[in-house]
């Protein structure tokens, strides 16, 4: 098993004792995007959606979900669509909506492109792979924190967490052969959460060309221990195109294009 998934299931077991709940009040209780408080609209949309909260990933989770919101937020006067690849139960994508309807009162979801299988990951390939083992003669086995149809959740659930944005577009199939649902539009934000290799660098392969000037793309996944291809597929992309970005330390990687 890799180092770093292990290190989680030890942080596993030291958040399970520790007063969690007060620790998100001292970081983020005071936090706010625009004028909107951003703890309490973390809180709903964890609930609604009936998104799962580790103990290992919630510090983490609500660290990247600020990032989140403050980058979306960034965008809004960007020219272009946005989009959100890597949906589950629909959890970011409602933080997102009620941030934009706080900005505009009457958002419905217009613009904004939900990209999924609704049946949960697509197979992983090597790079996702947190270790691996050479055996006597030469064939390598790797091991994998997730399998293919892990973290599915049904599309008539996500329509119901979001139904007060009845705007929103869904796109329910595989990446990359969903992307031909698509409109040709310009994008200006664009959060890829897919957790594997393969989707992810399909999705900057797409929507990086389309993005508008001042255009954001949040990857959840660049250093995460238990889904090392998101980061691998990451750094591929920007080293072929010599593109700049940034790495965070929630473990998101973000670029906004020149
Ligand atoms: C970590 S979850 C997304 C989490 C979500 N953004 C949230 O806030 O809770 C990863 C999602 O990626 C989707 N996914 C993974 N590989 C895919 C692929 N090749 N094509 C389409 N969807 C995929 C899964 O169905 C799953 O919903």
């Amino acid at each position: 098993m890799g180092e770093a998934y292990a290190f989680l299931q030890k942080i596993a077991q030291i958040h399970s004792r520790a007063p969690i709940e007060r620790h998100l009040e001292i970081l983020y209780g005071r936090a706010e995007v625009a004028g909107l408080a951003f703890l309490s609209v973390f809180r709903d949309a964890i609930e609604r959606s009936h998104t799962g909260l580790p103990a290992w990933k919630v510090l983490r989770r609500t660290g990247r979900a600020l990032t989140l919101a403050q980058y979306f937020h960034a965008t809004r006067e960007v020219e272009g669509a946005s989009a959100e690849c890597g949906v589950l139960a629909g959890f970011s994508t409602l933080l997102l909506c009620r941030l934009a309807r706080h900005l505009e009162s009457d958002f419905r979801g217009a613009g904004l492109h939900l990209i999924d299988s609704f049946e949960g990951l697509s197979a992983p390939v090597p790079q996702d792979a947190i270790s691996s083992l050479k055996r006597p003669g030469g064939a390598v086995e790797y091991t994998m924190s997730h399998q293919a149809g892990d973290l599915a959740a049904p599309i008539e659930h996500v329509k119901s967490v979001l139904q007060d944005y009845p705007e929103i577009d869904f796109h329910k199939g595989w990446i990359p052969e969903v992307f031909e649902t698509l409109p040709e539009a310009r994008w200006s934000f664009v959060h890829i959460d897919v957790d594997l290799y393969a989707p992810t660098l399909a999705t900057l392969e797409y929507f990086y060309p389309r993005l508008s000037p001042g255009g954001v793309i949040v990857n959840d996944d660049y250093a995460s221990p238990s889904f090392p291809g998101g980061g691998k597929a990451w750094d591929e992309f920007m080293t072929r195109h010599d593109l700049p970005f940034v790495a965070l330390d929630t473990g998101q990687s973000v670029i906004i294009k020149a």
